[in-house]
């Protein structure tokens, strides 16, 4: 057999993400066990109709053909409004690009920015296309380790300390992807600081902007609106519930955005438009719902961390954001990886391992709690009865 590309080569093999410990869990399910599953982090609820009844009748009116690449005239409007209302700026048409999900964006941004040997900070644990990206990209890694006694939140001050003169990017992800935490708007606005001090690409990525339980959220894109170095993305996955329809974009230097689009003609050529009608629905629609499900969450977000801190050798902070409640259990004596194992086949648990996201992982599990509370509390139990 030929070998394949050293690049290709530089991203390992998914033993231990999110869809390694599905299909894990899955195969376990074939067998005849039970099991409650923890680990992929999508919504348990469908998208609003009026969602989907968007897209449908977008199909139904011939919204099938290619279409422009950066996405079309009136999503991107959509997204304008969006920002102009979220974040207080109105970025330009040509900032903006539609991309199938902010997975894709990630890898496009990094794609955009670095150059083989050019330094990435970006926190650790986090999640793993920041880095896999990199690797592919041959730029060298510079990890900022997310601590939990300050609470999982990126301190500006460990970023000041990782730059030096091939630094060309920094990332950050607030609220965060595995634990849940939010950086305040002191240390966002200290971070873009920074990123325009040093003139460096700051690389925001919000997700998770409409998921937060008491802050409101504080985008580092106040700074300079996009315009300069900082390239923000945003998507419908987490708070619309949308996660298979792909669907976020990214707001950029328009030099940034326009390379991005290059690439973009040579892969993808545009996401469908059906479905952007679908994402004009879900942002110009009814958004109480996003209220009525982070409620939800707050409520299964504190049945979850108080059953976890119960369980010996665990100790869970309270997460601000998102619906990841990322415990520390160095107390069990276990490393990750052999408790995840463990809770799986033994307790019919499936949750990640904290190595997962990065090194800074080790000693802590990853519980994507959306999921009913009968299903966290049953959970519990039966952790318990494997740890005790
Ligand atoms: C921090 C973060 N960024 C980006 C994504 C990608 O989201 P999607 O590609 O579904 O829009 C995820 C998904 O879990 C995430 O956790």
């Amino acid at each position: 057999m030929k070998e394949t590309a050293d690049a290709i080569n530089r991203i390992p093999p998914d033993e231990v993400g999110p869809f390694a410990v599905l299909i894990k869990a899955q195969k376990l399910e074939r067998e005849g066990r039970k099991i409650l599953h923890f680990e992929i982090g999508q919504p348990d609820y469908q998208c609003p109709n009026h969602i989907s009844e968007a897209g449908i009748q977008a199909i139904r009116d011939g919204h099938t053909k290619y279409v422009q690449t950066a996405g079309i005239p009136d999503f991107k409007e959509a997204i304008q409004d969006e920002i102009e209302k979220t974040r207080g700026f109105r970025p330009t048409s040509d900032q903006i690009v539609v991309f199938p999900g902010g997975n894709t964006a990630i890898f496009y941004i990094l794609a955009a920015t670095l150059n083989p040997g050019d330094e990435v900070i970006y926190p650790n644990p986090s999640f793993p296309t920041y880095g896999l990206s990199a690797h592919y990209l041959n730029a060298k890694h510079v990890m900022l380790p997310v601590k939990e006694e300050n609470g999982f939140r990126l301190d500006p001050g460990d970023i000041l300390d990782r730059i030096t003169d091939k630094t060309k990017l920094i990332i950050i992800n607030s609220p965060q992807n595995p634990t849940g935490a939010v950086t305040n708007k002191k240390e966002i606005q200290k971070i873009a600081e920074i990123a325009e001090e040093k003139n460096i690409f700051l690389f925001t990525d919000e997700i998770y902007s409409k998921m937060l339980y008491d802050e409101t959220h504080y985008s580092a894109s106040v700074q300079d609106k996009c315009q300069e170095r900082t390239i923000l993305i945003d998507g419908m996955a987490k708070a619309y519930a949308m996660t298979g329809w792909r669907l976020g974009y990214a707001v950029a230097p328009p030099n940034v955005a326009k390379k991005m689009c290059e690439l973009i003609v040579t892969s993808f050529s545009c996401v469908p438009a059906f479905i952007q009608k679908a994402g004009i629905a879900a942002l110009k629609g009814d958004q109480s719902f996003i209220k009525t499900n982070m409620d939800l969450y707050r409520k299964r977000r504190d049945v979850i961390v108080s059953g976890l801190n119960s369980i010996p050798g665990f100790h869970c902070t309270v997460p601000q954001g998102a619906f990841y409640a990322f415990p520390s259990i160095t107390g069990t004596g276990k490393t990750s990886i052999e408790l995840a194992d463990l809770l799986l086949n033994e307790a019919g648990v499936a949750c990640l391992p904290g190595p997962a996201f990065g090194p800074y992982g080790e000693g802590f599990l990853r519980f994507s709690y959306a999921t009913t509370i009968d299903t966290i509390k049953e959970a519990i139990e039966a952790i318990k009865k494997v740890i005790s």
